[in-house]
């Protein structure tokens, strides 16, 4: 673990919420963001346990609301049942059924919207239709599906009939895909012909099939095939099926199957220090809990609202605050297919002005490629619906919060940017609209319920000013349950031995300055943050030294003005090192084969070749040079330990 990291960053502008934010407020100022957090601290149990009732509907009441007999396999409110799609649905119907659920933006800027009533048949039909295929509560069901509506109801289809989802973002490779089906064992896939972004056309089912022949997938008896480009794709007699083949003559209602709070909603796979990706798995209970009450805390959620995540479906924000979230309120909600910069870098701005967006959650890379691509396009639009603003996935430098701030937001509109993770399920610290004062670049302070901390390596809390590893001291309803198949990574990864087993390791760097504001530094393992996507070294390199040309590889991060991190990946072929001209060449071949090993986004942004990698005496690769050759620092680190100086001047520069 790294030694305790000095914070260099201070940032003086603060922006406190207008009274008028205050006075609507869900949360309202700052006292009773406070009172939240004594009552919470005073009786933890009892807070969520209130919330719990109120908010979702349960089929059976629990009776007990934190089991921490199993610690740090936490459960949370276990002898209760529910239905996660009869909570994001069902309980609309009699007092909102034609309120608009999804209004979906194709690529090409063809709109579609459906209502909570016709959702709600949607999904019954085809949850029959997934019935009707032999699939059942506990089993897993592959999705690998474009942004539509259709996503979601697959979603809410498997959350309905209690079968869990595992969704593989639509930029993965064949290979992940591959991975994950075996892992998970799915006996199910559901994708669709292919997708549209930025006026291209990607194809998926092609994606799964070359998953297949890569063989041991006899798991899989089912595939549901939707058809959004009409391109013609193999369909596997007994196997395959279209989407609308499956749903035809299917009954549009649909019993949900009640299950356990603890029951596991969705694996959702995210890289770790090592090569294999995990399978973190969400409860059903815990997890829609926070989904439902962050809309409420953190969006400030109201039944007016015309609220747009960016995300893909294929991560966790896409999850939770398109799919889970919104639904579970009743809200309207932007699902949007396309790109940012498609058909110009005005997109979002216009979808803003065109659907009267009033709260727009987005990240700090899209951001910040909108900034270069236009700066001044948002002033062409008419952005006045805007109350909100939302940023996440990676720490926003104070630079784009400030234009997000004027430029987007008028300076009318309080920026939530929200630390979570793939493992928290929902938000974790995040400022509240209506009361906290905020400082560009900080998220601000933890939500009522979430006891955070930032401590040195002996767990002891760092002073203000000071920075250390960030941590939650007390589990939360929405907590990652375990690693799918192997609890003891689950174990060792987020409550390790270091900290007697009783504290969640976030695996990020944070400081707080003199009032309590937390910074997040960026991550403290061997993690890489691309465009808010988490990316593993060890996956990179993997998929590297999987290549016969290559001997051995290492990858490191380096900061990028557009992306947050870039990846620079040190390789040393089997062959001599190769002269300029062929390196380009090989560097090409390499990087497309990482995209095919991985998805796009993990190709190296640059590849250095050397003969020889900086290594210790006791043959360790030493990083920490990679990462300051990476950043064209010159070394002024201690080489003495290094057995092979020289290397340092060939890995100096680009080939
Ligand atoms: O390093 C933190 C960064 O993204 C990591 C989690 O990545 P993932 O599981 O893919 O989930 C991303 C979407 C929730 C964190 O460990 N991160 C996320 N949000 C922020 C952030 N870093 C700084 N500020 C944020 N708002």
């Amino acid at each position: 673990m790294s030694s305790t990291i000095d914070s260099v960053l201070i940032e003086n502008r603060v922006f406190p919420p207008s009274a008028e934010m205050v006075r609507q407020a869900n949360i309202s100022g700052m006292d009773a963001y406070r009172a939240l957090c004594a009552e919470a601290e005073a009786d933890l149990e009892g807070f969520w346990a209130r919330y719990a009732r109120s908010e979702l509907a349960w089929h059976k009441p629990f009776t007990k609301t934190l089991d921490e007999s199993n610690a740090p396999f936490y459960r949370w409110f276990h002898d209760g049942e529910l239905n996660a799609s009869y909570n994001c649905l069902d309980r609309h119907l009699a007092t909102q059924p034609d309120k608009t659920a999804i209004i979906f933006e194709a690529d090409d800027g063809k709109v579609t919207t459906i209502t909570y009533k016709a959702l709600y048949h949607d999904v019954c039909r085809f949850a029959n239709a997934l019935k009707g295929k032999g699939i059942k509560s506990g089993d897993r069901v592959l999705i690998y599906m474009p942004m539509s509506i259709e996503a979601a109801v697959a979603m809410q289809a498997c959350a309905r009939i209690g079968a869990t989802h595992s969704v593989v973002f639509g930029g993965f490779s064949a290979k992940s895909i591959h991975e994950r089906i075996i892992d998970a064992g799915a006996i199910a896939v559901i994708t669709a012909d292919g997708q549209y972004r930025g006026g291209r056309e990607i194809p998926l089912k092609p994606v799964v099939d070359e998953a297949f022949a890569m063989g041991d997938c006899d798991g899989v008896k089912n595939v549901i095939v939707y058809k959004r480009t009409g391109s013609p794709v193999a369909m596997k007699a007994g196997r395959d099926m279209w989407w609308s083949d499956a749903v035809k003559g299917q009954a549009d209602t649909c019993e949900p199957t009640w299950v356990g709070a603890e029951h596991p909603l969705f694996l959702l796979y995210t890289s770790g220090s090592t090569g294999k990706p995990k399978g973190v798995q969400h409860s059903t209970g815990g997890y829609l809990l926070l989904a439902q009450l962050t809309m409420k805390w953190t969006f400030d959620y109201k039944p007016t609202d015309i609220f747009w995540c960016t995300a893909d479906v294929g991560w966790v924000t896409g999850h939770t605050y398109i799919v889970y979230g919104p639904l579970a309120c009743g809200a309207t909600e932007i699902m949007f297919e396309g790109v940012p910069t498609y058909p110009d870098a005005g997109r979002f701005w216009k979808m803003i002005q065109d659907h009267r967006v009033t709260v727009f959650y987005t990240a700090p890379t899209a951001i910040r490629s909108l900034i270069k691509a236009g700066g001044d396009l948002p002033k062409k639009y008419d952005l006045s619906s805007l109350r909100i603003l939302g940023s996440v996935g990676e720490p926003i430098n104070p630079e784009a919060w400030m234009w997000y701030y004027e430029t987007v937001g008028r300076s009318r509109c309080p920026i939530v940017d929200t630390w979570w993770q793939t493992e928290t399920g929902g938000h974790m610290i995040n400022p509240l609209p209506g009361a906290t004062p905020l400082k560009p670049g900080s998220c601000t302070f933890p939500l009522p319920g979430i006891i955070a901390d930032i401590v040195d390596e002996t767990g002891r809390t760092v002073e203000f000013g000071k920075g250390g590893m960030l941590v939650m001291k007390r589990p939360w309803p929405s907590m990652i349950r375990t690693i799918w198949g192997d609890p003891e990574r689950f174990r060792k990864t987020y409550f390790p031995e270091d900290f007697h087993g009783k504290y969640y390791l976030a695996g990020d760097g944070a400081s707080r300055d003199t009032e309590g504001y937390i910074r997040i530094m960026g991550r403290i393992d061997d993690v890489l943050n691309v465009s808010g996507h988490r990316l593993g070294t060890m996956e990179v390199e993997s998929a590297l030294v999987a290549n016969p040309l290559v001997a051995e590889a290492a990858v490191v991060g380096r900061p990028d003005e557009l992306t947050g991190e870039a990846i620079c990946a040190f390789v040393v072929l089997k062959q001599t090192r190769p002269s300029a001209a062929d390196a380009e060449r090989i560097a090409k071949e390499l990087r497309d084969w990482v995209g095919k090993e991985i998805g796009p986004i993990a190709k190296p942004r640059e590849i250095r070749f050397g003969e020889n990698l900086p290594k210790t005496r006791s043959g360790k690769i030493m990083r920490r040079l990679l990462r300051s050759l990476a950043k064209g620092e010159v070394i002024t680190q201690d080489t003495s330990t290094l057995e092979n100086p020289a290397i340092l001047e060939q890995l100096k520069h680009v080939s």
